[in-house]
């Protein structure tokens, strides 16, 4: 019998294609994540979910999906998943991690830059006319990213990825991480450790690059964001929550710091009444670090990989919760 799927949302070709190639696929089509409900009536009968970063998968799903054997998320972020729960039901997670690094560390810098430069300001200003003297010695001054101080929380895949890029404007990085790197590593990224109170001190530009856990939910308060310079701007392309918004809208407004640029949010989407809607110097974007045609569809080819491995009876290429195969071996869960 063919493995029965629910695909929460449509995702680049290539990987429906591939899981439709072994398994019968219901998707839920349009724009937005299936409801609740809806979602708990379609796992009903699958034996494998294929979901965004929009889906929450709480234990409540999980026990609807009873021939639920593996999930696999199009996202490298898995916030969304109760992992715990998953494990203790035996079912394997995938995730898609990788693929999206370098993405992910451009669009970073793209960010920085805007800030730095005032990029965004200058573009509307033009667009709307306003551009009626020729040159002028003191237009849009912003800072010079050559040479700055560049202070990276998170050093995984992506904070790594960008400090490879920051070498090419001659910055000094600064890191800080749960994980002191080997002295070795270290100089292979020209990084040096911090606490994260002196890299909040001594950089110009700080960029968040930790996943969202229960340490790291509002890690930017009031308290630390008093710590940066007044002319540092902070970027955040990790998790919204990792920022507390208010907090942030007051030190943009107060001008402790001299910007931010952001591509992640508390609650997405940004509802109208967000405080960072009305301040001029913080860049706003919806969500997009990994939005690329290629990496996207590196990603959906992943996400079909890891659930098609699990249905398989081999080892996720990505698995989440590898402590699952105590659980329930891959043997028993093999379908195809
Ligand atoms: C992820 O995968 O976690 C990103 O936030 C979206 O691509």
């Amino acid at each position: 019998m063919r493995p029965k799927v629910y695909v929460t949302r449509r995702i680049p070709h290539l990987g429906l294609e591939l899981v439709s190639e072994y398994c019968d696929i219901v998707l839920h089509e349009g724009e937005t994540s299936p409801s609740r409900a809806e979602l708990i009536r379609n796992v009903g009968d699958k034996d494998a979910l294929l979901c965004l970063l929009t889906d929450s998968i709480t234990a409540e799903v999980m026990d609807a999906g009873p021939r639920l054997k593996v999930i696999s998320t199009y996202s490298t972020g898995f916030e969304h998943l109760d992992v715990p729960a998953a494990t203790a039901r035996g079912i394997y997670l995938g995730h898609t991690p990788d693929v999206l690094t370098e993405a992910t560390a451009d669009l970073t810098f793209a960010l920085l830059l805007a800030a730095a430069r005032n990029i965004i300001q200058a573009d509307r200003f033009l667009r709307s006319g306003e551009w009626n003297i020729p040159w002028s010695p003191t237009l849009f001054l912003g800072e010079l990213v050559w040479g700055s101080a560049l202070g990276l929380v998170g050093f995984g895949r992506i904070g790594k990825a960008v400090a490879l890029r920051a070498q090419g404007f001659n910055m000094k990085v600064l890191y800080h991480d749960i994980r002191r790197l080997s002295p070795d590593e270290e100089r292979e990224y020209s990084a040096h450790y911090r606490t994260l109170e002196e890299l909040l001190r001594e950089s110009d530009f700080v960029s968040l690059h930790t996943p969202l856990t229960p340490q790291t939910r509002h890690l930017m308060n009031e308290e630390r964001l008093g710590l940066m310079k007044g002319k540092a701007f902070l970027i955040n392309a990790s998790r919204g929550p990792v920022v507390d918004e208010v907090a942030l809208a007051k030190a943009l407004r107060e001008g402790w710091i001299a910007g931010a640029a952001l591509d992640v949010f508390e609650r997405e989407p940004v509802g109208k009444d967000n405080p960072l809607l009305g301040l001029e110097n913080v860049v706003l974007l919806p969500h997009i670090a990994s939005a690329t045609t290629e990496t996207r569809s590196k990603m959906a080819e992943m996400a079909a990989a890891n659930l098609l491995a699990a249905l398989k009876g081999q080892r996720p290429p990505h698995l989440l919760n590898p402590e699952v195969e105590k659980i329930r071996t891959l043997s028993e869960i093999r379908m195809i």
